[in-house]
């Protein structure tokens, strides 16, 4: 049989299950102590969804899309905005304002795959509707940060950049460029930090002689409002705590609905130079899809860059099974009378797998290791008679004997 493994999405065996739990597990708690709320929707949309109102490259390089059984162009989502875009349009009457939402979904593009990169991956999607404010464009990068803190990060190891759209188009029009210079300017600018300074002048020479990031830099007069609301929010979040935060115009993101700031967060090692965020805000495309304006902000981060990061800079915890207790019979006649144990003992709060393959009782500790499961005890005639139960640490190898109902206590105090 050939390989069948579709390259680039994901298997997440329990080892591999157990860390996105644990980010996913973070992530929620960080974002719900900012009053988001969580909601879903299907990985499958309409083709048109997507049609000029993201992307290009992804529209027309990176989705899967297919034709269903009734001649409909179907698209797997490659992001969440315009999903979340066209859910908020359609009940923005009913709903309430500023609306604060966020999901951990799956999403699919065809890319290359490579580190940081996969045809399948999960994001976090923070999103705020209905304000305008920088207050509300501080609210999205502080939650972006509060995330990488609570995993354990210090400031040292990642960077915030952030931009204004406004800010590039001004410069545009500044050095005079045509909508083609703009577009092949944008596509060089994306790729800005996999090139080297030399590398980037060059294509930037080819494409125009007013390098326009060079006027952002010289603070031309026609930019000033553009750099005084960065400016703004750049105080904002200094004042919030935050000050691995710099102005980067070089910042472009790839996608069309972006209407002011944008940002994206690096990590500082070198191995990992792909964006480990991406966000900004974008005004207009909610009313791409019906009715009035609701301005929004927000952002996107991916499961695998964070996961890179964590591996990194040595921030993830050591992951258990979610088991707690491994009871083996003691005989493999035992076996009934362990599951009338294993079940009181769930009753009383525990995750408990029982022993069932092995009869010596080493081959079950060994079982239990393998399986990463903390505890470890047996269960038969002597322990019925007595009442008595022996809990083993399985790394540590020291055992604690205790009645019956003291088990869980002393399990969750070990
Ligand atoms: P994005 O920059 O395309 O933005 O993606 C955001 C993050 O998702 C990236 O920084 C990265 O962590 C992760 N990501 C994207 N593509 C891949 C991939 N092929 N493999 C692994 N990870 C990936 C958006 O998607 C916007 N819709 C975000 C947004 C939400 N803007 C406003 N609200």
């Amino acid at each position: 049989m050939g390989n069948l493994t579709y390259k680039g999405v994901r298997d997440f065996y329990p080892e591999d299950e157990r860390i996105k739990r644990y980010i996913f597990d973070v992530l929620e708690k960080t974002v719900e102590l900012y009053g988001y709320e969580p909601y879903n929707a299907s990985v499958l949309e309409p083709t048109e969804l997507y049609a000029s109102k993201t992307s290009e490259e992804i529209v027309n390089e990176q989705t899967y899309t297919f034709t269903d059984r009734g001649g409909r162009s179907v698209t797997l989502r490659p992001e969440m905005t315009p999903t979340v875009a066209r859910m908020v349009s359609s009940k923005r009457r009913e709903l309430g304002f500023p609306l604060r939402w966020y999901s951990i979904q799956n999403f699919f593009r065809y890319e290359k795959p490579q580190r940081g990169r996969l045809r399948e991956f999960w994001q976090l999607n923070v999103d705020l509707f209905g304000a305008t404010d920088t207050a509300a464009d501080a609210e999205i990068v502080e939650i972006a940060y509060r995330v990488l803190r609570a995993f354990g990060a210090t400031e040292e190891m990642f960077t915030i950049k952030i931009a204004d759209r406004n800010l590039l188009e001004t410069a545009f029009d500044a050095s005079g460029m045509t909508v083609e210079q703009k577009r092949a300017y944008r596509k060089v600018l994306d790729k800005k930090n996999k090139m080297s300074e030399d590398e980037f002048e060059k294509e930037v020479r080819a494409i125009t002689e007013n390098d326009p990031l060079l006027l952002i830099q010289k603070r031309d007069i026609s930019i000033e409002q553009a750099l005084g609301e960065t400016e703004t929010l750049l105080n904002r979040l200094n004042a919030r705590g935050i000050h691995n935060v710099e102005f980067d115009p070089s910042i472009v993101r790839g996608f069309d609905y972006y209407t002011g700031m944008v940002f994206e967060i690096f990590d500082t090692s070198e191995e990992n130079n792909r964006a480990l965020f991406g966000g900004g805000r974008y005004d207009y495309l909610v009313k791409e899809y019906g009715g009035e304006d609701v301005p929004a902000v927000g952002f996107g981060m991916g499961d695998v860059t964070v996961r890179d990061f964590l591996e990194t800079h040595t921030l993830l915890p050591n992951a258990r099974a979610t088991t707690d207790l491994y009871l083996a019979p003691a005989t493999p006649e035992d076996v009934e009378k362990a599951s009338g144990t294993a079940q009181f003992l769930r009753n009383a709060g525990l995750q408990v797998a029982l022993g069932l393959k092995h009869k010596k009782i080493s081959d079950h500790i060994k079982a239990a290791e393998k399986l990463a499961i903390p505890f470890f005890a047996v269960y038969g005639a002597k322990e019925e008679e007595s009442g008595m139960i022996s809990i083993r640490t399985i790394k540590t190898k020291e055992e604690t004997t205790v009645p019956l109902e003291g088990v869980a206590r002393i399990i969750e105090a070990l």
